[in-house]
C-alpha cells in the first residue's frame, strides 16, 4: 500500500464548468482516484477553485458584489456540480483561503531569503477613472493592422497579431470604456527561474521515462528555450497581500499562488481534522508517496516549470509531482465551446439532461488523451445506445429477467463448468488484468475500450450458450449458465465503478450489495469472482439500468447547445 496523492487542476471560479473541464481534470483524476481505492492505496484526492485574479474582480464588480462573496458563490455552484458529477474529492477547497495565504508567504519567504527573489520596474496603464492599473487583455482599442475595433492590448482576435497596448489606437479601458488612461512606473518582484534552470532540468530529465509525451515535450520545449524571470506580484487588490516591505500595496500573481494552492487545501483539508490528519505527511519529506497531477495542456508548463521551480528554490524537501497527466483539448460539434454564441453545454446543464455517468463514460472512453477530441451529440448518443444500453444494459437486463422468469429472483445453481465457461474465466481475467494495468497507467482510452470488450464477452456467451434453449433439455445447464452470467453482472458493475459509479451501485443494489462489498482490484481474481454468490442469492430485477436516448432527445440537445448566431 502507497499514499497517493492526487489532485486536479483547480478551475478559475469565475464561470461554470464544462465539459472540457470535466473531461481536461476533474473526470480523469476522479476515475484515478477511484481506482487507486479500488487498488487499496490510501488516496488524497484535492481540488477546489482558482479565485484570484482580475477576472474574479471584474466579474464580482459587474455583479455589484464585494470579490470574496462573488467567489464564494461561483464556488458554491461549482461544489453543487461537482457532486451532481459524483467527484469524490477528499477535500475541495478555495485558494483564497488563509492556510494558502500561509504557505504562499512562507515559500515567498524562502525563495527570497534564498536569493531567488529580483526586482524590476516595469511601465503599465494605469486607468485614472478605475482608479487601477490594467492588465493588458482589459485594454481595448483599434487594431493597427487590420481596423477591428475591440482588439485587446496582448492580441487581435480578428488578425491575431500579437499586439502591446500602447500600439492600439484609441486604447480605452475594458472595464469602465474609460479613455482616461496613462503609463506609469511600477515596481514588481520576479522569481529568478534562469538561475533555477540547471536544478530543474536534472529534476525534468528524471521524468522522461513516465511523463506522458504531451508533458515531457512541453517541459523540455520550454528549457531548450531557455527560462526567463517571471514576475510574481500585480497591482490588483484582489489577492494575498505581498509580505515584502514597500510591496504592501500589491498583490501576488494567481499563477503563484494557485499551485501552491494544492498544499493550502490540504491544508484546509487537514485543519478540519487535526488529531486525524496531517497535511505535511503528504507534502514535506513525505515517505512512501506516489504525486499524479491532471490538468489540460494550457496548464502544464506552469505544473511541469514554474511550481517545480519554486518548490526547488526553498531548498525544502516539498513533494513534486511524480507523473503529470496533461490532457489536449475537447472540441464542441468540430469547433470551440462558446458562451456567448451558447455553444457548447455546461456540467450543470448536462446532468439536468442525461445522468451523469453517461457523460461520465462517453468523456472517458473517448477522452482526449494523444490528440484533440471532438464531441458530437450524434457520436455521443450513439455510444450510449451501443455501448451502455446495448451491451452492458442489455446484458444485465436479459440475465436477470431469463433467470427471474425460469428460477425466480434468486442465484440459481452452479454445477461444474463446462470448456466454453472455462474459456470465457480464461479471457476475462486476461482482459480485466489489462484493464487494471492500463488503468495504472493512466490509459483511459485503453482501458474503457477494454472494459467494453468485457461486457460484448457477456453478451457472446451468452449468445452461444442460449440457456433459454438449453434449459428444455438440462434445467442443471441452464442454471450454471445463468449463474455465471449473474456473477458476471456483478464483475461489470464492480469494474465500471472507476467511471460509472452511480450505475455500479445501482446494479450492485440489485442484489442487495453496496460499495463497501467490493472486493480490492489488487490481486483481483476472476476465478473466485465467478462463483462469488451462493446459490439462492436474491436479487431484484427492478428497473433497467440505461435508457436509449432518442433521436428526438439528441435533436433537442442539438437545438439547445449547438450553437445558434439568432440567440444573444
Ligand atoms: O486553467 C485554469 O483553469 C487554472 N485555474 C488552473 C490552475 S491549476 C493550479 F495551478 F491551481
Ligand atoms: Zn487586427
Amino acid at each position: 500500500m502507497q499514499k497517493i496523492l492526487v489532485t486536479s487542476a483547480l478551475p478559475y471560479v469565475n464561470g461554470v464548468p464544462h465539459l472540457g473541464h470535466l473531461v481536461g481534470c476533474l473526470l480523469p483524476s476522479d476515475v484515478y482516484a477511484r481506482f487507486m481505492r479500488m487498488m487499496g492505496h490510501e488516496v488524497l484526492y484535492i481540488c477546489g477553485t482558482d479565485e484570484h485574479g482580475t477576472p474574479s474582480e471584474v466579474g464580482a464588480a459587474q455583479e455589484g458584489m464585494d470579490v470574496y462573496d462573488y467567489c464564494t458563490k461561483y464556488f458554491l455552484r461549482h461544489k453543487a456540480t461537482y457532486e451532481e458529477f459524483n467527484l469524490s474529492f477528499s477535500y475541495l477547497g478555495r485558494t483564497s483561503s488563509e492556510q494558502n495565504k500561509e504557505l504562499v508567504y512562507h515559500i515567498f519567504s524562502k525563495l527570497d531569503e534564498n536569493g531567488y527573489i529580483t526586482e524590476k520596474s516595469v511601465k503599465q496603464v494605469y486607468s485614472i477613472d478605475d482608479g487601477r492599473f490594467l492588465p493588458d487583455r482589459y485594454i481595448i482599442g483599434t487594431c493597427p493592422y487590420c481596423g477591428y475595433d475591440k482588439a485587446r492590448g496582448d492580441q487581435c482576435e480578428k488578425c491575431t497579431k500579437v499586439l502591446d497596448p500602447t500600439d492600439l489606437i484609441n486604447a480605452r479601458s475594458a472595464i469602465s470604456g474609460s479613455t482616461n488612461l496613462e503609463v506609469r512606473e511600477s515596481k514588481h518582484l520576479y522569481i529568478n527561474l534562469p538561475k533555477l534552470e540547471a536544478k530543474l532540468s536534472d529534476w525534468v530529465k528524471t521524468k522522461e521515462p513516465f511523463w506522458p509525451d504531451i508533458a515531457y515535450s512541453i517541459a523540455q520545449k520550454w528549457l531548450k528555450e531557455g527560462l526567463q524571470e517571471r514576475g510574481i506580484t500585480r497591482d490588483l487588490k484582489w489577492g494575498f497581500p505581498v509580505n515584502k516591505p514597500g510591496y504592501e500595496d500589491k498583490v501576488f500573481y494567481v499563477w503563484f499562488d494557485a499551485p501552491i494552492g494544492y498544499i493550502g487545501i490540504t491544508k484546509q483539508w487537514s485543519d478540519e481534522k487535526p488529531d486525524e490528519r496531517d497535511w505535511k505527511d503528504w507534502w514535506l519529506d513525505a515517505k512512501n508517496l506516489k504525486y499524479v497531477q491532471f490538468m489540460g495542456k494550457d496548464n502544464v508548463p506552469f505544473h511541469s516549470i514554474t511550481f517545480p521551480a519554486t518548490l526547488l528554490g526553498t531548498e525544502e524537501n516539498w513533494t513534486f509531482v511524480d507523473y503529470l497527466k496533461g490532457m489536449s483539448y475537447l472540441t464542441f460539434e468540430g469547433g470551440k465551446f462558446s458562451k456567448s454564441e451558447k455553444r457548447g453545454i455546461f456540467a450543470e446543464d448536462a446532468v439536468k439532461e442525461l445522468p451523469a455517468d453517461y457523460w461520465r463514460y462517453w468523456l472517458m472512453s473517448n477522452a482526449p488523451e494523444a490528440s484533440d477530441t471532438s464531441f458530437t451529440f450524434d457520436g455521443f448518443a450513439s455510444a450510449i445506445n451501443k455501448d451502455l444500453n446495448g451491451v452492458f444494459g442489455n446484458f444485465v437486463s436479459r440475465v436477470m429477467k431469463m433467470t427471474a422468469s425460469k428460477f425466480g429472483e434468486e442465484v440459481p445453481e452452479a454445477a461444474k463448468f463446462d470448456e466454453i465457461d472455462d474459456k470465457l474465466v480464461l479471457d476475462l481475467k486476461e482482459k480485466t488484468a489489462n484493464y487494471i494495468k492500463y488503468l495504472s497507467d493512466l490509459e483511459f482510452r485503453k482501458a474503457f475500450s477494454e472494459l467494453r470488450a468485457i461486457w460484448v464477452d457477456g453478451n457472446n456467451y451468452i449468445s452461444a450458450t442460449e440457456p433459454w434453449n438449453v434449459i428444455k433439455e438440462s434445467p442443471e445447464r441452464a442454471s450454471t449458465i445463468l449463474n455465471i452470467c449473474l456473477n458476471l453482472i456483478r464483475i461489470y458493475a464492480i469494474l465500471s465503478y472507476p467511471v460509472m459509479p452511480a450505475i455500479a451501485q445501482n446494479i450492485l443494489a440489485k442484489f442487495g450489495l453496496t460499495v463497501d462489498d467490493m472486493p480490492s482490484l489488487n490481486g483481483f481474481e476472476v476465478g473466485g469472482q465467478i462463483r462469488y454468490f451462493k446459490t439462492g442469492h436474491k436479487f431484484n430485477v427492478g428497473d433497467p439500468v440505461f435508457e436509449r436516448i432518442t433521436p428526438e432527445k439528441t435533436e433537442e440537445l442539438k437545438q439547445k447547445y449547438g450553437g445558434s448566431t439568432n440567440e444573444v
